[in-house]
Parts: structure tokens; sequence; C-alpha cells
């Protein structure tokens, strides 16, 4: 295929904010995940330090915490001072601590040199609770709850300077799930007295691409927002444990990406707020969590004889299937290639999409995995690696002709998706392009024309494994990237299959 680059045709600034993650108090991803004071891995707080170097090496810009589901029956006041009262999390079924909590949080951001972003509980919480922790967390010295986060050992202000009003608060799954014609009110409300804490802050609100739900919330609340929040899973479901071929990942790394972010950007637009209000795509991943029993509605026909034992059917229906996100050869060179595909999409609307977050970023289903004698990196994890760390903060426009396609069904429905997926960016003289080969078997060769400029040598940085299926896990390491030498830059590249690749032209 050819492709041609113009270093004056600027699709605008790359926001590094994209190569975020996100953090829920769910199954081993707070406790036994960054937090572990037992392992031998704990710092002097607790926290594994061998992941905070692994989030470190990633340049995590920003992680967004306690949840997602967690968060629409979280008391933020149960999870600061001195006594720590265990609280039972009814959006996961299980008993929460609160030994982790926002002070926790925020020295945990402060190790990784990364921007705390909170999300609030509008699910059973209110405008009042809301703010207070706007209050406890940014006010200097006033009032009784910035009083309180000193009397807890910290004086100076977090400066949050990111907050989300709610989770999911559409959904039925969702604890204190809200009508369309409800969710602008509570957050004009909320975000009013939020506001009135700090004016500095930004916030987000829960959003999906449902025109009923953004009139409401961008008529009533527009004027108090820059972003919204969207959040897509693209394989399986809480109920459903998948694992599609290769092959089949790969046709939903298309319009199944970009339709969403489309969809969102058009009802902004729509709206009037295409040009202030910013897409948050802060939970993503392509993997969904798999948790069953826990989001169903227990109606009388359905209800679960969840023995009181915990130990009875309660383990087998509700904790053990949970251990199913932790099997490290679900992850394999798909989860690299599609969440490459998912960044370009994401740089190539970088005018819309100004975050987003990996969901999560530590087990489960995310791109690192802990275990007592150390950690597995999981093929996507590497994508993040090259990218945070080479792609560069302009994104270019760019032509792509020739370009081979793979066709195949998608259940019912023939998806025909680009088989390379290229983004351009540029810096000072020098390029990084991001390029992704699908093609399970096949190199794929791009012949590079940079309009009025020229560059001397190149280096290619690739993800790959020996197969598409190729995964890491403990003992096993198949997955990592690999590194040319700088050779001179002839006009060709070729990509090998089933890869993602940096290369750096300078
Ligand atoms: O499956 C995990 C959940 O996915 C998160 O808690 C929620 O935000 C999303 O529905």
């Amino acid at each position: 295929m050819k492709l041609t680059v113009n270093k004056n045709q600027i699709t605008g600034k790359a926001n590094p904010m994209i190569y975020g993650h996100f953090l829920e108090h769910f199954h081993r991803q707070v406790y036994g995940g960054v937090y572990d004071p037992t392992s031998k891995f704990a710092d002097e707080d607790g926290f594994r330090a061998d992941v905070i170097e692994a989030l470190k090496r990633i340049k995590t810009p920003v992680i967004r915490w306690p949840g997602g589901c967690y968060v629409s029956d979280y008391k933020w006041k149960f999870g600061v001072g001195k006594e720590r009262i265990p609280s039972y999390d009814k959006a996961w079924m299980v008993e929460e601590s609160n030994e982790f909590g926002t002070d926790e949080f925020i020295k945990l951001c402060k190790k990784i040199s990364c921007e705390p972003y909170i999300c609030t509980n509008a699910g059973t919480g209110s405008a009042e609770e809301m703010s207070d922790w706007v209050e406890y967390c940014n006010l200097k010295n006033m009032g009784r709850f910035a009083k309180q986060r000193i009397a807890n050992g910290n004086r100076e202000p977090f400066g949050v300077k990111y907050w989300s009003i709610g989770n999911e608060n559409y959904g039925g799954w969702e604890i204190g799930a809200k009508e369309s014609g409800e969710w602008g009110r509570l957050v004009a409300e909320s975000a009013k007295m939020m506001l009135r804490a700090d004016p500095t802050i930004e916030l987000s609100a829960a959003s999906i691409n449902d025109l009923d739900w953004n009139i409401d919330l961008l008529r009533k609340a527009g004027a108090f927002l820059n972003w919204i929040s969207i959040h897509s899973y693209f394989e399986g479901s809480a109920d459903g444990l998948k694992n599609n071929s290769y092959e089949t990942l790969m046709l939903r790394t298309g319009k199944d990406i970009s339709n969403n972010i489309d969809r969102a950007r058009a009802i902004l637009t729509a709206l009037g707020y295409g040009d202030k209000i910013k897409i948050a795509y802060d939970e993503w991943n392509l993997r969904g969590w798999y948790h069953p029993n826990t989001h169903g509605v227990y109606s009388i026909d359905q209800k679960h004889e969840i023995a009181n034992d915990r130990d009875g059917s309660y383990r087998k229906m509700i904790l053990e299937p949970r251990d199913k996100n932790d099997v490290n050869e679900t992850y394999s060179i798909a989860d690299a290639v599609f969440s490459a595909a998912f960044l370009n999409t994401c740089l190539k609307n970088c005018d819309i999409i100004g975050m987003a977050c990996f969901s999560p970023i530590v087990n489960t289903r995310g791109a690192i995995f802990t275990y007592k004698d150390g950690l597995v990196l999981r093929p996507q994890y590497f994508v993040f690696e090259l990218y945070a760390n080479l792609l560069k903060d302009t994104v270019l426009d760019m032509w792509q002709a020739e370009t081979p396609v793979m066709t195949g069904k998608d259940g019912n429905t023939t998806k025909t998706v680009d088989t390379v997926d290229i983004v351009v960016t540029y810096k000072d003289g020098e390029y990084a392009i991001g390029a992704v080969n699908k093609d399970p078997e096949n190199s794929q060769t791009i012949d590079i024309s940079l309009l009025e400029d020229s560059v001397n040598t190149m280096r290619i940085h690739t993800v790959r494994g020996k197969t598409a299926d190729s995964y890491n896990d403990i003992g096993k390491t198949e997955v990592g990237i690999e590194s040319s030498d700088i050779m001179t830059f002839n006009g060709r590249i070729e990509l090998s299959p089933h890869s993602v690749n940096v290369i750096e032209l300078k």
C-alpha cells in the first residue's frame, strides 16, 4: 500500500491523556493489585513497587478511580480518617475494607506522577456528597472537610483537577440508575455545588450515545461540563465469557470503534457543544469484564439461592467466576492489535477525544497481572509502552492508497476492515508512525512519501509474538517489543504479520 504524508496537513494536537487508565474496587485491582502490604514488593505505604514501576514505564498520565459500578453505592467518607469501618459493597456483593480510600489513591498517583481522576457517586449519592468530596480534596482549609483532610495528615490540598459525575447511570445494572429526564437536573445541581467548592476543576458526566439522554444532559448541564464520558467493551459481557478467534476480533477494529466516536461527536455538535465539550472515553477494552450473577435483576423468578455461609453457592456463583478474568492465556496478540487500532482512532479524532482510560490497568482484564512472585505483562501493555513513549504530539493528516482489507462474518454480520491501520505523528522534523498489521499470516509493505520533507534514517519497534495467539504467563514470555537497528530510510517499510509497530523516521 501507499502512504502520503504532508507535515503541513495537521489534524491536531494529540492529548497524552488518551494513554490513561482505570482502577476500580473490583476483584484484585486494588487489593492484591496496586495495594498489597503483605507483598514482598510492598513499599513503605503498602503499594506494590513493581506495579508502580510498570505504570511509570508506560508514562501513565491519569488514573480514574474508584469505579465503575462500585462508585454508585460508594460512601467516600467511609474511606478517610483513622478509623476505616468495612462496608458491604452492593455493587459487587463483597465486603470493602475501606483501607484504600481517597488519601491512598492520591498517594498512589503521586508515586506514579499521574493525574488523579475521581468518579463520584451519582447513584445513591447526592450533590452535597459529591461537592463535600471536592472540599475534602481541594479546599486549602475552609470548612469541615478540608480540616478533616488536614487532620488526616495532608496539610496541602490534593488539587484533583478531573471529576466525573456518575458512572453509567443510564443502565439498569447500575445502582441508582436514572431516567434521561432526571439526569440533566442531577448533573446540573451537582456541578453547581462542586464548582462552588472549586471553580478550577474540570467536570465530566456519564453519557451514552443516546439522543434523549444527551439532549436532557446537555440542555440542563452542558454549560458546566468540560467532558462527557463514554464506555465501550467489544467482546463478552458481565454474564457471557467469550473468547472469539483472532480473525473475528480483527473485524471489530474498524467501524465498531469509530462509530462510537462519530455518534458522540455528532450529538455534541448537533447540541452546540462540538467545540466546547470533549469526549473522555474513560472505560475501554477489547474484553468486557466477566462477573456473572451480579448485574442481574433478582426478580422473584430469577432469585438465586445464595447461601449465607459465603462458601456455598455464593462463592461458586459470585466469587469464583471472577477469577476467570485472570486467565493470562486469554490475552493474546489480538489484545495488542485491537488496543493499537483503538488508540489510532483516538489519535485521528484528537480534536474531540481528550482522554481515554484503559479499563482496567491492573488485573481483571488489565495489561498488568500481579502474582506473589512478580508481574505478567500482557500483550496490550507493550502497545502503551511504545505509543506513550514514542509517538509525537502532533497528529498529521495522511492519504492511504491500495490499502488491503479483511472481510469476514462476525456473527451474522459481514464486516470489512482495513488490514493496515496507521496514524502519523510529528515533532520538530521527526516522524513517529503507529502502524498495525492485522493480517494473521502475511506481511504488509508500505511505500511512504513525505511531501515537502525528507528524512535519512528509520527504526522500527514491534510488538509481536510467534503466532496471533501468542500470550505471556507466569514463566512464559512469548510477546514483547523487538527494536531494529537504525537503518537508512529508503521509503519502504515492511510490517510483520499480526503486529503493532512504531516506525521512527528522522
Ligand atoms: O464490568 C465492569 C463495569 O463495566 C464497570 O464497573 C462499569 O463502569 C462498566 O459497566
